[in-house]
């Protein structure tokens, strides 16, 4: 549906994008996910026609967008700055975007469907000033949906609202985009947002593509290090290497023997007596030493999220561990505690290779606790 090939734009010596190249199928709901100055906006704009690329191409529906003027595109577009126009109503608005039909539907019938579509028919004759923020949001949906685009894009839709809004909003753009089933571009450096919403994900990092794939293969299965930190929380574990070929990594008193997940075996790995970093996700650790690693610690930090909470504990071995526990945990910030680790659940990387533990066992020189 869209076909972004090699996209490049380059602001005198910053490369904002960097040939950047994703595919976007029709109907599906695609994150460009990454931290600010990542290049998000600069390839929504490119898209939309607002940029003109350095070098690449794109592509929608087979068409070559290059000399397409932006009016031309078929894209419904919500911008990151909010840009309603102050002097219409809502309704003034969304028929602007409108513009001039010659349909066989009718215009005013048209604007009522798209103005109840988000849930602003009663807002109709406000004006932007009398609209909340997250009201306003739904109106720039509206006029960016009312022409049926082929692609909406969206750049993060949701600053500046407060977190109940963010999510009651976030609900509401899911819902929008089952009903009305538009391709969608949805960017954000927010990766609840983007875990939440979206069918893939195409994580960006100085201008280039990382990573793309389903958030749960992003989470579960990130393919680098920027990705592991960067998508979900995550505990680094300092570990050191005490065998080469296999690979067997010395943590906690235990030794992590690693092994490709690819085909393309285990990438560069360093030299005996160097450090090696695990990764393993909060949700693959318990407070209590269950069948896995166990490891002591201090408990340093306790954080709620009302069904979830995220226990900190600085363990004795070196590295903070964080452990997902449903509700509220048993236990206070300064106490010691043991915690499990699902050894199936720790990884690494070699160069731009993925590994992941083969085997986990107590180190024989390890002593007990
Ligand atoms: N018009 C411009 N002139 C010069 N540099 C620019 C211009 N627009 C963007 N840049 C640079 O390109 C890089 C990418 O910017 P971009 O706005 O695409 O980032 P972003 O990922 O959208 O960030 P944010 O999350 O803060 O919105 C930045 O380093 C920015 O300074
Ligand atoms: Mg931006």
């Amino acid at each position: 549906m869209l076909e972004i090939r090699n996209l490049t734009k380059q602001y005198g010596d910053e490369r904002a994008i960097d040939e950047l190249s994703l595919s976007i199928d029709d109907g599906e709901f695609c994150t460009i996910l990454g931290p600010s100055g990542s290049g998000k906006t600069t390839t929504l704009l490119s898209i939309a026609g607002h940029v003109t690329p350095t070098a690449g191409s794109i592509a929608l529906e087979g068409t070559d967008l290059t000399d397409v003027p932006p009016e031309d595109r078929s894209l419904g577009i919500v911008f990151q700055q909010d840009a309603l126009f102050e002097h219409m109503t809502a309704r003034e608005n969304v028929a602007y975007a409108l513009g001039p039909h010659e349909g066989d539907w009718d215009r005013e019938t048209r604007i009522d469907q798209f103005l109840s579509l988000v849930g602003m028919s009663d807002y109709a004759d406000s004006y932007p000033e009398q609209l909340s923020g997250g009201q306003r949001r739904r109106i720039e949906l509206a006029r960016a949906l009312v022409y049926e685009p082929d692609v909406l894009l969206l750049d993060e839709p949701l600053t500046g609202l407060d977190r109940q809004l963010r999510r009651e909003m976030r609900a509401e753009i899911s819902r929008i985009h089952e009903e009305t089933n538009v391709t969608t571009v949805y960017v954000t450096h927010d990766q609840s947002e983007a875990l939440t919403l979206s069918d893939r994900i195409a994580v960006l990092n100085e201008g280039a593509c990382v990573a793309v794939g389903t958030p749960e293969a992003l989470y579960e299965q990130p393919p680098n290090r920027f990705v592991t930190r960067f998508l979900g929380s995550v505990s680094t574990l300092p570990g050191t290497i005490v065998e080469r070929s296999p690979l067997v990594v010395e943590w906690a008193g235990y030794r992590f023997e690693l092994g490709a997940v690819d085909s393309e075996g285990v990438g560069d790995v360093p030299s005996v007596g160097d450090r090696f970093r695990l990764y393993c996700r909060p949700d693959a650790v318990r407070v209590e030493p269950s069948t896995g690693i166990s490891v002591d610690g201090e408990v340093t930090d306790i954080t709620h999220s009302g069904e979830r909470s995220t226990v900190t504990i600085e363990t004795t071995a070196g590295g903070q561990l964080r452990i997902a526990t449903d509700g509220f945990p048993n236990v206070a910030v300064g106490e010691t505690v043991t915690a499990g680790i699902d050894p199936d659940a720790v990884f690494g990387f070699a160069g731009d290779s993925r590994l992941c533990v083969s085997t986990a066992s107590r180190a024989e020189n390890a002593t007990d606790g």
